[in-house]
């Protein structure tokens, strides 16, 4: 074998290919080994193990790079549109001035939604929170499209509903956001661009006129550029390993939302906000809440910080963090949390605790300072994040399906009870 590995167990050697990547990736291929050796593997957290050959992002995390189909990220959201790039991601090439426009009349065409969508939103307490509506919503789906559960369903279809769904999802979070504070929704307004459309229906009301800032929708445009995918990230995987049961794509693209929501992942950009306010609120003290995210005492962590991938600066983090300066200034917005950020990210880069763990700041960092002066509600920011990532989870479902992965089961190592004989204590 060309290349290959060798496991040697309880005296037995065996051999396992190797495989490459088109960026020199090399990973021991095991999906033979417990048929030879009886034995697999395990990896809590996936840490070290790959669960797919995917052609859609790269990312390399120790020198900060991320790309989707070989396109830079820096390029794309300096260049290019969040309509565009979801379409780079979802068919693997830049579209054609035509493809480019049909995509985009029919995403506009779709943003309507069916009037019993407003049924079950009356049916949430204005508390609920953001995420579980969307989610809900997007599961729903499957009742007003049936035939979208048919996971035979021909490329047409699937490209129906992957237009609906990247049409609706900004509809619904606009939605969800007027049903909690109790206003009308605003339906979709054709006329304008995606990143308008969005704004327009989220920030409407029928008691005034309301035009769209334009430096608003572009830094919103950017920041779902900047969001799209990031390869076989948590709720990626979970989309994947959803629609691996031939789920239909609203479905797994639910489950995503669902798994994005944790604190740990998408949840973090709201989780930044309100512990930069809780800093703000204590005084502005960094160094204290720095000692508070070391100390393993302490559960307290430093939200945006820190990436299973990333062991550098993450790329998105570095020009969001540059788009928050520009649009706080273009809209003449003093955030004195975004000057805490910075300092806790100085102090962070130079502390021992941080340095030697590589930890900084990610996407999440900075998001959130710029979503807060865009007016989003910060209960909203991991909703932002959702209608963002949205292509990138289609993408990754599309992918899987067509190249028609087996249902993921992972296998386990049992650690309870060996057999015991049942004893009949004659209570019952
Ligand atoms: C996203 O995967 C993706 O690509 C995700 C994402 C995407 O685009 O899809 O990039 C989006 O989810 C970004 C991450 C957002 N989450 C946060 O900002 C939450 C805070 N960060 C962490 O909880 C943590 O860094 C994770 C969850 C992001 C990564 O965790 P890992 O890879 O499991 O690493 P770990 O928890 O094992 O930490 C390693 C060490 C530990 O210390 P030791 O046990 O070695 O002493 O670093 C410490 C951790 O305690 N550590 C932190 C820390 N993050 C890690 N200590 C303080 N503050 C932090 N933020």
């Amino acid at each position: 074998m060309s290349n290959s590995a060798q496991i040697n167990v309880d005296g037995n050697t065996y051999e396992l290919p190797v495989i490459e990547g088109t960026e020199n990736e090399k990973a021991i291929d095991i999906s033979k080994l417990r048929g030879q050796s009886g034995v697999i593997t395990i990896d809590p957290g996936f840490k070290n193990t790959g669960s797919t050959q995917s052609a859609i992002t790269f990312l390399d995390g120790e020198k900060g790079i991320l790309r989707y189909r070989g396109y830079s990220i820096e390029e794309l959201a300096e260049k290019s549109s969040f309509l565009e790039v979801s379409y780079l991601l979802i068919y693997g090439e830049l579209p054609t001035a035509e493809q480019y426009a049909n995509f985009k009349k029919d995403i506009t065409r779709h943003t309507m939604v069916h009037e019993d969508v407003k049924k079950i939103l009356e049916g949430f307490p204005s508390v609920a929170h953001p995420m579980g509506v969307l989610s809900s919503l997007v599961c729903a789906q499957t009742a007003f499209y049936p035939e979208s559960l048919d996971p035979n369903r021909s490329g047409e279809e699937v490209d129906l509903s992957i237009v609906r769904l990247i049409a609706k999802l900004p509809t619904f979070a606009a939605w969800s956001y007027k049903n909690q504070i109790g206003h009308p929704v605003n339906y979709p307004d054709n006329s304008l661009d995606y990143a308008s459309n969005f704004l327009k229906m989220m920030f409407a009301n029928p008691a005034e006129n309301f035009d769209v800032d334009p430096v608003v929708a572009d830094a919103l445009d950017k920041l779902l550029i900047l969001h799209a995918d990031h390869e076989q990230n948590c709720s990626a995987s979970t989309v994947r390993i959803v629609g691996s049961s031939h789920a239909s794509m609203y479905a797994s693209i639910s489950a995503g939302i669902n798994a994005l929501w944790g604190p740990l992942h998408g949840g973090a950009n709201q989780a930044v906000i309100e512990m930069l306010e809780n800093i703000k609120n204590d005084g502005g003290d960094t160094k204290k809440w720095m000692a508070k995210a070391k100390d393993k005492d302490d559960p307290f962590r430093l939200m945006g910080f820190g990436h299973r991938v990333y062991k550098n600066f993450d790329p998105r983090a570095r020009i969001i963090k540059k788009a928050a300066d520009d649009v706080l200034e273009k809209l003449g917005v003093n955030d004195p949390i975004l000057d805490i950020a910075k300092g806790l990210e100085e102090e962070a880069l130079k502390d021992q605790y941080f340095v030697d763990r590589k930890l900084y700041p990610n996407v999440d960092f900075y998001s959130g300072i710029i979503y807060r002066a865009l007016g989003i509600p910060t209960d909203m920011f991991t909703v932002m994040f959702a209608i963002g990532r949205l292509p990138g989870w289609i993408a990754q479902w599309k992918e899987m399906r067509e190249n028609k992965e087996p249902i993921g089961r992972p296998r386990q190592v049992y650690t309870g009870y060996n057999e015991r004989s049942y004893t009949d204590i004659g209570q019952r």
